[in-house]
Protein backbone atom coordinates (compact mmCIF):
# COMPACT_ATOMS: atom_id res chain seq x y z
CA UNK A 1 0.00 0.00 0.00
CA UNK A 2 1.35 3.13 -0.45
CA UNK A 3 0.05 6.16 1.36
CA UNK A 4 -0.30 9.69 0.63
CA UNK A 5 1.54 12.46 1.17
CA UNK A 6 -1.30 15.40 1.06
CA UNK A 7 -1.96 15.61 4.93
CA UNK A 8 1.73 14.18 5.89
CA UNK A 9 4.17 17.07 7.36
CA UNK A 10 6.43 18.29 4.69
CA UNK A 11 9.81 17.72 6.60
CA UNK A 12 11.32 20.39 3.93
CA UNK A 13 8.38 23.20 5.25
CA UNK A 14 9.81 26.34 7.48
CA UNK A 15 7.32 25.11 10.09
CA UNK A 16 8.76 21.71 10.82
CA UNK A 17 12.05 23.71 10.94
CA UNK A 18 11.02 25.47 13.83
CA UNK A 19 9.14 22.57 15.49
CA UNK A 20 9.42 19.06 13.94
CA UNK A 21 8.11 17.68 17.57
CA UNK A 22 4.71 18.62 16.10
CA UNK A 23 5.22 17.01 13.05
CA UNK A 24 6.86 14.29 14.20
CA UNK A 25 3.43 13.46 16.41
CA UNK A 26 1.30 13.54 13.48
CA UNK A 27 3.95 11.33 11.70
CA UNK A 28 3.75 8.55 14.96
CA UNK A 29 -0.02 8.46 14.74
CA UNK A 30 -0.88 8.58 11.23
CA UNK A 31 1.96 8.21 8.79
CA UNK A 32 4.07 5.87 10.37
CA UNK A 33 6.06 5.17 7.03
CA UNK A 34 5.24 7.57 4.36
CA UNK A 35 7.34 8.32 0.58
CA UNK A 36 7.98 12.11 1.05
CA UNK A 37 8.25 13.43 -2.17
CA UNK A 38 10.07 16.72 -1.71
CA UNK A 39 13.33 14.41 -0.50
CA UNK A 40 12.54 11.21 -2.83
CA UNK A 41 12.75 9.46 0.47
CA UNK A 42 10.60 6.86 2.63
CA UNK A 43 10.11 8.41 6.41
CA UNK A 44 10.17 5.54 8.84
CA UNK A 45 9.29 7.24 12.69
CA UNK A 46 8.04 4.19 15.06
CA UNK A 47 10.97 3.20 17.52
CA UNK A 48 10.24 -0.46 16.80
CA UNK A 49 10.33 0.33 13.21
CA UNK A 50 13.40 1.67 12.78
CA UNK A 51 15.25 -0.53 15.16
CA UNK A 52 14.19 -3.19 12.31
CA UNK A 53 15.62 -1.38 9.68
CA UNK A 54 18.61 -0.42 11.72
CA UNK A 55 19.28 -4.06 12.36
CA UNK A 56 18.73 -5.65 8.93
CA UNK A 57 21.19 -7.15 7.11
CA UNK A 58 19.65 -6.67 4.02
CA UNK A 59 20.27 -2.61 4.30
CA UNK A 60 22.70 -0.45 3.19
CA UNK A 61 24.31 2.82 4.18
CA UNK A 62 25.49 3.98 0.43
CA UNK A 63 23.09 6.65 0.75
CA UNK A 64 25.99 8.30 2.26
CA UNK A 65 27.80 8.38 -0.74
CA UNK A 66 25.96 10.77 -2.74
CA UNK A 67 25.30 13.10 0.76
CA UNK A 68 29.10 13.17 1.96
CA UNK A 69 31.58 11.37 0.23
CA UNK A 70 32.18 14.26 -2.30
CA UNK A 71 33.27 15.88 0.85
CA UNK A 72 35.20 13.31 3.02
CA UNK A 73 35.97 10.52 0.64
CA UNK A 74 34.48 6.90 1.43
CA UNK A 75 34.39 6.65 5.23
CA UNK A 76 32.67 3.91 7.54
CA UNK A 77 29.73 5.57 7.70
CA UNK A 78 28.65 4.45 3.74
CA UNK A 79 30.67 1.10 4.35
CA UNK A 80 28.71 -2.77 4.74
CA UNK A 81 30.51 -5.48 5.42
CA UNK A 82 33.77 -6.94 5.75
CA UNK A 83 35.28 -3.21 4.60
CA UNK A 84 32.57 -2.04 7.45
CA UNK A 85 33.89 -4.41 10.02
CA UNK A 86 37.99 -4.17 9.66
CA UNK A 87 37.60 -0.84 9.81
CA UNK A 88 35.66 -0.93 13.15
CA UNK A 89 37.91 -3.48 14.39
CA UNK A 90 40.88 -0.57 13.75
CA UNK A 91 39.12 2.92 15.26
CA UNK A 92 36.80 1.60 17.71
CA UNK A 93 39.45 0.62 20.65
CA UNK A 94 41.12 4.58 20.18
CA UNK A 95 37.42 5.49 21.74
CA UNK A 96 36.49 3.92 24.70
CA UNK A 97 38.62 1.32 26.99
CA UNK A 98 42.01 2.33 27.98
CA UNK A 99 41.67 3.99 24.13
CA UNK A 100 39.72 6.89 25.58
CA UNK A 101 41.23 6.87 29.13
CA UNK A 102 44.57 8.09 27.30
CA UNK A 103 42.80 11.17 26.31
CA UNK A 104 40.85 12.44 29.13
CA UNK A 105 43.50 14.97 30.99
CA UNK A 106 43.47 16.47 27.07
CA UNK A 107 39.66 16.55 26.95
CA UNK A 108 39.59 18.15 30.89
CA UNK A 109 42.52 20.67 29.89
CA UNK A 110 40.53 22.03 27.24
CA UNK A 111 37.39 22.07 29.50
CA UNK A 112 39.22 23.88 31.82
CA UNK A 113 41.45 26.48 29.64
CA UNK A 114 37.83 27.29 28.12
CA UNK A 115 35.58 28.03 31.34
CA UNK A 116 38.55 29.61 32.94
CA UNK A 117 38.72 32.17 30.00
CA UNK A 118 34.97 32.86 30.27
CA UNK A 119 35.08 33.86 33.60
CA UNK A 120 38.20 34.76 34.63
CA UNK A 121 38.58 37.25 31.65
CA UNK A 122 36.77 40.26 32.52
CA UNK A 123 36.28 40.76 29.16
CA UNK A 124 34.77 37.62 27.54
CA UNK A 125 31.74 37.58 29.82
CA UNK A 126 29.71 41.23 30.14
CA UNK A 127 29.50 42.36 34.27
CA UNK A 128 26.02 43.19 36.01
CA UNK A 129 25.87 45.38 38.74
CA UNK A 130 24.49 42.46 40.36
CA UNK A 131 27.56 40.28 40.48
CA UNK A 132 26.31 38.34 37.63
CA UNK A 133 28.22 37.72 34.20
CA UNK A 134 26.61 37.18 30.58
CA UNK A 135 28.05 35.11 28.05
CA UNK A 136 26.73 33.37 25.32
CA UNK A 137 27.72 29.44 26.31
CA UNK A 138 26.94 28.07 22.93
CA UNK A 139 29.62 30.53 20.70
CA UNK A 140 31.97 30.50 23.43
CA UNK A 141 32.52 26.96 24.96
CA UNK A 142 30.24 24.33 23.19
CA UNK A 143 31.25 25.24 19.74
CA UNK A 144 34.93 25.46 19.92
CA UNK A 145 35.38 22.60 22.70
CA UNK A 146 35.13 19.19 20.80
CA UNK A 147 36.75 20.66 17.89
CA UNK A 148 39.82 21.85 19.86
CA UNK A 149 39.51 18.30 21.56
CA UNK A 150 39.94 16.71 18.30
CA UNK A 151 43.04 18.89 17.00
CA UNK A 152 44.61 18.09 20.73
CA UNK A 153 44.02 14.38 20.32
CA UNK A 154 45.43 14.66 16.56
CA UNK A 155 48.05 16.35 18.17
CA UNK A 156 48.49 19.30 15.68
CA UNK A 157 50.29 22.47 15.55
CA UNK A 158 48.22 25.18 17.54
CA UNK A 159 49.10 27.20 14.84
CA UNK A 160 46.65 25.54 12.55
CA UNK A 161 43.65 26.24 14.55
CA UNK A 162 42.30 28.72 12.32
CA UNK A 163 42.60 26.54 9.15
CA UNK A 164 41.46 23.12 10.86
CA UNK A 165 38.20 25.65 11.69
CA UNK A 166 37.88 27.03 8.70
CA UNK A 167 37.91 23.82 6.73
CA UNK A 168 35.30 22.21 9.44
CA UNK A 169 32.65 25.20 9.07
CA UNK A 170 32.98 24.60 5.19
CA UNK A 171 32.64 20.73 5.51
CA UNK A 172 29.44 21.30 7.42
CA UNK A 173 28.38 24.17 5.21
CA UNK A 174 28.56 21.85 2.36
CA UNK A 175 26.81 19.05 4.27
CA UNK A 176 23.79 21.36 5.36
CA UNK A 177 23.45 22.82 1.78
CA UNK A 178 19.87 20.73 0.95
CA UNK A 179 19.59 23.41 -1.15
CA UNK A 180 22.26 22.98 -3.56
CA UNK A 181 23.62 26.28 -3.67
CA UNK A 182 26.88 26.86 -5.74
CA UNK A 183 28.76 28.70 -2.86
CA UNK A 184 28.92 26.35 0.16
CA UNK A 185 29.93 23.39 -2.54
CA UNK A 186 32.47 25.34 -3.78
CA UNK A 187 34.01 25.92 -0.52
CA UNK A 188 33.15 22.49 0.61
CA UNK A 189 35.35 21.32 -2.04
CA UNK A 190 38.00 23.35 -1.29
CA UNK A 191 38.61 22.32 1.72
CA UNK A 192 38.72 18.82 1.01
CA UNK A 193 41.79 19.92 -1.11
CA UNK A 194 43.31 22.20 1.44
CA UNK A 195 42.57 19.04 4.46
CA UNK A 196 44.28 16.55 1.86
CA UNK A 197 46.90 18.50 1.26
CA UNK A 198 47.67 19.56 4.75
CA UNK A 199 47.40 15.53 5.87
CA UNK A 200 48.84 13.30 3.81
CA UNK A 201 52.31 14.52 4.11
CA UNK A 202 51.57 14.52 7.74
CA UNK A 203 50.22 11.25 7.29
CA UNK A 204 53.68 10.19 6.11
CA UNK A 205 55.51 11.38 8.93
CA UNK A 206 53.24 10.04 11.54
CA UNK A 207 53.11 6.10 10.06
CA UNK A 208 57.03 6.24 10.96
CA UNK A 209 56.77 8.28 14.45
CA UNK A 210 56.65 7.11 17.52
CA UNK A 211 53.92 9.14 19.10
CA UNK A 212 50.85 8.47 21.32
CA UNK A 213 48.49 10.64 19.54
CA UNK A 214 45.42 9.63 17.74
CA UNK A 215 46.67 10.48 14.75
CA UNK A 216 50.07 8.16 15.25
CA UNK A 217 47.76 5.44 16.29
CA UNK A 218 45.87 5.64 13.58
CA UNK A 219 48.26 5.76 10.91
CA UNK A 220 49.64 2.32 12.72
CA UNK A 221 46.63 0.68 14.08
CA UNK A 222 47.35 -3.37 12.69
CA UNK A 223 44.39 -6.22 13.60
CA UNK A 224 45.04 -9.45 12.02
CA UNK A 225 47.65 -7.81 9.23
CA UNK A 226 44.74 -5.44 8.14
CA UNK A 227 45.69 -1.38 8.60
CA UNK A 228 44.14 1.96 7.11
CA UNK A 229 45.50 2.72 4.03
CA UNK A 230 47.11 6.84 3.74
CA UNK A 231 43.26 7.65 1.89
CA UNK A 232 41.63 6.03 4.35
CA UNK A 233 43.29 7.76 7.79
CA UNK A 234 42.31 10.90 5.73
CA UNK A 235 38.89 10.34 4.96
CA UNK A 236 38.04 9.50 8.82
CA UNK A 237 40.08 12.49 10.26
CA UNK A 238 38.07 14.68 8.13
CA UNK A 239 34.79 12.40 8.99
CA UNK A 240 35.67 12.91 12.55
CA UNK A 241 35.34 16.70 12.61
CA UNK A 242 31.98 16.60 11.47
CA UNK A 243 30.64 13.15 13.19
CA UNK A 244 32.39 14.58 16.61
CA UNK A 245 31.97 18.52 16.44
CA UNK A 246 28.63 19.48 15.87
CA UNK A 247 27.05 16.62 17.74
CA UNK A 248 28.74 17.39 20.89
CA UNK A 249 28.00 20.78 20.61
CA UNK A 250 24.29 20.17 20.00
CA UNK A 251 24.21 17.97 22.80
CA UNK A 252 26.11 20.26 25.28
CA UNK A 253 23.65 23.04 24.43
CA UNK A 254 20.43 20.88 24.60
CA UNK A 255 21.18 19.30 27.69
CA UNK A 256 22.21 23.17 28.89
CA UNK A 257 18.83 24.55 27.67
CA UNK A 258 16.65 21.34 29.07
CA UNK A 259 18.60 21.89 32.51
CA UNK A 260 17.89 25.59 32.64
CA UNK A 261 14.42 25.24 31.70
CA UNK A 262 13.96 22.95 34.28
CA UNK A 263 15.87 24.35 37.65
CA UNK A 264 14.19 21.79 39.51
CA UNK A 265 16.58 18.92 37.74
CA UNK A 266 19.35 21.80 37.08
CA UNK A 267 20.00 22.02 41.05
CA UNK A 268 19.70 18.20 41.76
CA UNK A 269 22.30 18.11 38.94
CA UNK A 270 24.72 20.75 40.19
CA UNK A 271 24.12 19.03 44.12
CA UNK A 272 24.65 15.67 42.61
CA UNK A 273 27.49 15.42 39.60
CA UNK A 274 26.76 12.17 38.45
CA UNK A 275 23.36 13.09 37.17
CA UNK A 276 25.32 14.68 34.49
CA UNK A 277 25.04 11.16 32.53
CA UNK A 278 21.30 10.60 33.22
CA UNK A 279 21.28 14.85 31.72
CA UNK A 280 22.96 13.61 28.98
CA UNK A 281 20.72 10.14 28.38
CA UNK A 282 17.66 12.24 28.44
CA UNK A 283 18.81 15.01 26.26
CA UNK A 284 19.75 12.25 23.74
CA UNK A 285 16.23 11.21 23.52
CA UNK A 286 14.17 14.33 24.02
CA UNK A 287 15.98 16.63 21.80
CA UNK A 288 19.46 14.74 20.32
CA UNK A 289 21.74 16.32 18.17
CA UNK A 290 20.88 14.05 15.41
CA UNK A 291 17.40 13.61 14.18
CA UNK A 292 17.82 11.45 10.83
CA UNK A 293 19.64 8.88 9.65
CA UNK A 294 19.26 7.41 6.08
CA UNK A 295 19.30 4.27 4.64
CA UNK A 296 19.11 2.40 1.20
CA UNK A 297 17.56 -1.29 1.49
CA UNK A 298 19.02 -3.91 -1.11
CA UNK A 299 15.74 -6.32 -0.65
CA UNK A 300 11.71 -4.84 -0.59
CA UNK A 301 11.19 -4.52 3.32
CA UNK A 302 7.75 -4.35 4.85
CA UNK A 303 7.02 -2.16 7.78
CA UNK A 304 3.28 -2.42 8.94
CA UNK A 305 1.20 -2.26 6.08
CA UNK A 306 3.60 -0.87 4.05
CA UNK A 307 6.13 -2.23 1.49
CA UNK A 308 9.42 0.09 0.95
CA UNK A 309 11.01 -1.06 -2.73
CA UNK A 310 14.51 -2.17 -2.72
CA UNK A 311 17.02 1.04 -3.53
CA UNK A 312 14.60 3.11 -2.05
CA UNK A 313 16.02 6.02 0.24
CA UNK A 314 14.83 5.54 3.93
CA UNK A 315 14.87 8.76 6.43
CA UNK A 316 15.18 7.10 9.84
CA UNK A 317 13.42 9.64 11.52
CA UNK A 318 14.97 9.28 15.43
CA UNK A 319 13.99 12.98 16.71
CA UNK A 320 10.12 10.80 16.59
CA UNK A 321 11.37 7.79 17.31
CA UNK A 322 12.35 9.04 20.79
CA UNK A 323 8.77 10.34 21.44
CA UNK A 324 7.05 7.58 20.30
CA UNK A 325 4.74 6.97 23.29
CA UNK A 326 4.52 3.17 22.44
CA UNK A 327 8.56 2.83 23.80
CA UNK A 328 8.15 6.04 26.26
CA UNK A 329 5.95 7.36 28.72
CA UNK A 330 5.01 10.69 28.69
CA UNK A 331 7.05 11.48 25.63
CA UNK A 332 7.11 15.18 25.41
CA UNK A 333 8.62 15.06 29.00
CA UNK A 334 11.90 16.41 29.28
CA UNK A 335 13.12 14.33 32.93
CA UNK A 336 16.79 13.37 33.88
CA UNK A 337 14.97 10.76 36.29
CA UNK A 338 12.49 8.48 34.20
CA UNK A 339 13.15 4.66 33.88
CA UNK A 340 12.10 3.90 30.20
CA UNK A 341 15.73 5.26 29.22
CA UNK A 342 17.91 3.46 31.09
CA UNK A 343 20.95 5.72 31.48
CA UNK A 344 23.45 1.95 32.32
CA UNK A 345 22.75 0.98 28.49
CA UNK A 346 22.53 4.70 27.24
CA UNK A 347 25.98 4.58 25.77
CA UNK A 348 25.44 1.19 23.57
CA UNK A 349 24.06 -0.38 21.03
CA UNK A 350 21.24 -2.18 23.84
CA UNK A 351 20.44 2.21 24.44
CA UNK A 352 16.36 3.09 24.68
CA UNK A 353 16.83 5.86 22.44
CA UNK A 354 18.19 6.06 19.25
CA UNK A 355 20.39 9.26 19.65
CA UNK A 356 23.01 7.40 18.54
CA UNK A 357 21.23 4.78 16.31
CA UNK A 358 21.47 1.16 16.92
CA UNK A 359 22.68 -1.59 14.81
CA UNK A 360 26.39 -2.23 13.19
CA UNK A 361 26.76 1.34 12.29
CA UNK A 362 25.83 2.74 16.05
CA UNK A 363 27.81 5.87 16.84
CA UNK A 364 31.46 4.92 17.04
CA UNK A 365 32.29 8.29 19.06
CA UNK A 366 29.57 7.37 22.09
CA UNK A 367 31.58 7.22 24.77
CA UNK A 368 34.07 9.98 23.76
CA UNK A 369 30.98 11.88 23.43
CA UNK A 370 29.72 10.85 27.08
CA UNK A 371 33.40 11.82 28.33
CA UNK A 372 33.38 14.83 26.79
CA UNK A 373 29.72 15.95 27.98
CA UNK A 374 30.63 15.21 31.33
CA UNK A 375 33.91 17.07 31.58
CA UNK A 376 32.51 19.99 29.82
CA UNK A 377 29.66 19.95 31.82
CA UNK A 378 30.84 19.84 35.19
CA UNK A 379 33.99 22.45 33.69
CA UNK A 380 30.81 24.47 33.50
CA UNK A 381 29.14 23.89 37.14
CA UNK A 382 32.38 24.47 39.05
CA UNK A 383 32.93 27.98 37.63
CA UNK A 384 29.25 29.01 37.12
CA UNK A 385 26.82 28.80 39.59
CA UNK A 386 22.98 29.99 39.53
CA UNK A 387 23.17 30.02 35.84
CA UNK A 388 19.56 31.16 33.99
CA UNK A 389 19.14 32.40 30.67
CA UNK A 390 19.69 35.77 29.73
CA UNK A 391 17.07 38.15 30.24
CA UNK A 392 14.70 37.92 27.66
CA UNK A 393 16.55 35.02 25.86
CA UNK A 394 14.80 32.08 24.10
CA UNK A 395 16.92 29.07 22.80
CA UNK A 396 16.09 28.70 19.73
CA UNK A 397 16.72 24.71 18.13
CA UNK A 398 17.84 24.79 14.42
CA UNK A 399 18.15 22.20 11.96
CA UNK A 400 16.81 19.34 10.37
CA UNK A 401 19.67 15.94 9.78
CA UNK A 402 21.54 17.70 13.16
CA UNK A 403 19.59 19.76 15.21
CA UNK A 404 20.95 22.29 17.84
CA UNK A 405 21.35 25.85 19.06
CA UNK A 406 22.87 28.32 17.10
CA UNK A 407 23.15 30.57 20.93
CA UNK A 408 22.66 30.09 24.12
CA UNK A 409 22.84 33.46 26.30
CA UNK A 410 22.95 32.59 29.78
CA UNK A 411 23.56 34.76 32.99
CA UNK A 412 25.85 33.31 36.34
CA UNK A 413 27.70 33.92 39.24
CA UNK A 414 31.50 33.64 38.76
CA UNK A 415 32.29 30.83 41.50
C1 LIG B 1 26.54 13.49 21.30
C2 LIG B 1 27.42 13.25 20.35
C3 LIG B 1 27.15 12.32 19.21
C4 LIG B 1 25.97 11.91 18.64
C5 LIG B 1 24.56 12.28 19.04
C6 LIG B 1 26.32 11.00 17.54
C7 LIG B 1 25.38 10.36 16.75
C8 LIG B 1 25.70 9.43 15.77
C9 LIG B 1 24.74 8.75 14.94
C10 LIG B 1 23.23 8.96 14.99
C11 LIG B 1 25.42 7.93 14.12
C12 LIG B 1 24.84 7.00 13.07
C13 LIG B 1 24.86 7.64 11.69
C14 LIG B 1 24.25 6.75 10.66
O1 LIG B 1 24.70 5.60 10.48
O2 LIG B 1 23.31 7.19 9.99
C15 LIG B 1 26.83 8.08 14.43
C16 LIG B 1 27.84 7.41 13.80
C17 LIG B 1 29.18 7.71 13.97
N1 LIG B 1 29.73 8.58 14.89
FE1 LIG B 1 28.71 9.63 16.26
N2 LIG B 1 27.68 10.92 17.48
C18 LIG B 1 28.23 11.68 18.47
C19 LIG B 1 29.57 11.85 18.75
C20 LIG B 1 30.60 11.30 18.02
C21 LIG B 1 32.00 11.54 18.27
C22 LIG B 1 32.58 12.39 19.40
C23 LIG B 1 32.69 10.89 17.31
C24 LIG B 1 34.19 10.89 17.21
C25 LIG B 1 34.90 9.94 16.80
C26 LIG B 1 31.72 10.18 16.47
C27 LIG B 1 32.00 9.37 15.40
C28 LIG B 1 31.08 8.63 14.68
C29 LIG B 1 31.44 7.73 13.59
C30 LIG B 1 32.82 7.51 13.04
C31 LIG B 1 30.25 7.14 13.14
C32 LIG B 1 30.07 6.12 12.03
C33 LIG B 1 30.06 4.71 12.65
C34 LIG B 1 29.80 3.63 11.62
O3 LIG B 1 29.31 3.92 10.53
O4 LIG B 1 30.08 2.46 11.93
N3 LIG B 1 30.46 10.47 16.93
N4 LIG B 1 26.97 9.00 15.44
Amino acid sequence: MTVSMSEAPDILSEAHGRDPYSSYRILLEDFPVVFHPGTSAWLVSRHEDITRVMKSKEMSSEHYAAQIEPVHGRTIIQLEGKEHTMHRRLLAPFFRGNGLEAFKPTIEEVAESLVARLVDDQDAAVRGADGRAEVDLSRAFFKPFPITVIERMLALPSADHENFSRWYRDIMGFIGNLAGAAEPIALGLQARKELTDYFLPLIDERRKGTGTDLLTLMCQAEVDGDHLTREEVRAFVSLMLVAGGETTDGALGNMFMNLIKNPDQLAAVYEDRSLIVDAFAETLRHTPPVHLSARQPLADIELGDVTIPAGATIFCMIGAANRDPRKFADPERFDIFRTDNDTSRAFSAAADHLGFINGRHFCVGAMLAKAEIEIGANAVLDRMTDLRFADGFVPQEAGLFTRGLDSLRVTFIPA
